[in-house]
């Protein structure tokens, strides 16, 4: 038997670091996807893919288990060989590894009860998972791939999220200027970079506050123009929002000097958990002057994405 799902990456449009603070987060799924193939097997011996992967497949295949287990669902577990494919750029902050979570929680719980759970479910086992890869996440990133769309994200408590899922497309007069950069890997992990922003709250408490409430704010103001199909408005939240990201110390002089040589062509944040020794990963990028923005990639070799939102999640993609 083969079971393939597949799970798209993502990016945070508004909200990181703050959406750790108890503050919402604006986050799309978007069109690069993770594809997972499972095949049982007869023997026990499970091939291997590398020891990081291994230990990654690990944690998801025990995630998986344990929850069967916990919620008395009846399965069985099987020997499988596994196939990854991923469009996904690794260790950008575009969540590939929310999307191996949730494609091979979703492949994984299939072939061991006989039948697909719901996202709900799989989003569950993909979060925990991805608690061991990177410590204490807020959640946004698997919950962007298993849903899909955009994403008004919360998290109050451990014990309670708040996924809401916007029923609205980012509209053509904002979607079609919008690019993402690739300023290449930080030197810094997620953990490290939510660490950084963690001792600067325990030093600074009253300012930090501050800055993340003003975050809070902006995140809104980004959901509103977007409902409003106000692209003024937008760019200026993008625009304001990297002044707090700034302010948080997650944006390295590399990213600034990035955005300062951008400046006539528009505005940008880096979206992630970004970076302050080097590189800051990526840069969602509002682009006004579309000629002075296409001389400058190619005179500065800037490598760009193309934004374009995914709205299914998760889904499988054929099972034999
Ligand atoms: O996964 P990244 O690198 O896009 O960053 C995650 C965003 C943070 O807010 C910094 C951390 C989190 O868990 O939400």
């Amino acid at each position: 038997m083969n079971i393939t799902y597949k799970a798209p990456g993502k990016i945070i449009l508004s909200g990181e670091h703050s959406v750790v603070y108890a503050k919402p987060a604006l986050v799309t799924a978007i069109d690069l996807c993770l594809t997972c193939t499972v095949s049982t097997r007869k023997d026990r011996e499970c091939k291997t893919h590398g020891k990081e992967l291994n230990d990654g497949v690990n944690i998801i295949d025990k995630s998986v288990t344990n929850y069967l287990r916990e919620k008395n669902i009846k399965h069985e577990i099987v020997p499988y060989d596994l196939k990854i494919v991923s469009q996904i750029p690794v260790g950008r902050g575009m969540g590939s590894s929310a999307a191996l979570c949730v494609a091979l929680s979703a492949a994984l719980s299939h072939l061991y009860t006989g039948h697909p759970l719901s996202k709900e479910q799989i989003n569950t086992i993909a979060y925990r998972a991805e608690k061991h890869f990177h410590g204490n996440p807020s959640g946004v990133d698997v919950s962007a791939s298993c849903f899909g769309g955009l994403i008004f994200f919360r998290k109050e408590f451990e014990f309670l999220k708040n996924i809401s899922a916007l029923h609205m497309k980012i509209p053509a007069v904002i979607s079609q200027n919008l690019v993402i950069l690739d300023t290449g890997k930080p030197e810094e992990t997620t953990a490290e970079m939510v660490a950084i922003v963690g001792s600067k709250f325990n030093k600074d408490p009253i300012n930090t506050e501050n800055t993340l409430f003003k975050m809070e704010k902006i995140t809104k103001r980004m959901v509103v123009a977007v409902a409003k199909e106000d692209s003024r408005m937008f760019e200026d939240s993008i625009y304001q929002n990297q002044l707090l990201l700034r302010e948080l110390g997650v944006v390295s002089h590399e990213a600034d000097k990035i955005l300062a040589d951008l400046s006539l062509a528009g505005y940008g944040k880096i979206s992630g958990a970004g970076g302050s020794i080097d590189k800051s990963g990526l840069i969602l990028f509002y682009i006004k002057n579309r000629e002075e923005f296409e001389n400058v990639i190619k005179i500065k070799k800037i490598k760009i994405i193309p934004f374009r939102q995914q709205f299914r999640g998760v889904e499988e993609v054929g099972s034999v």
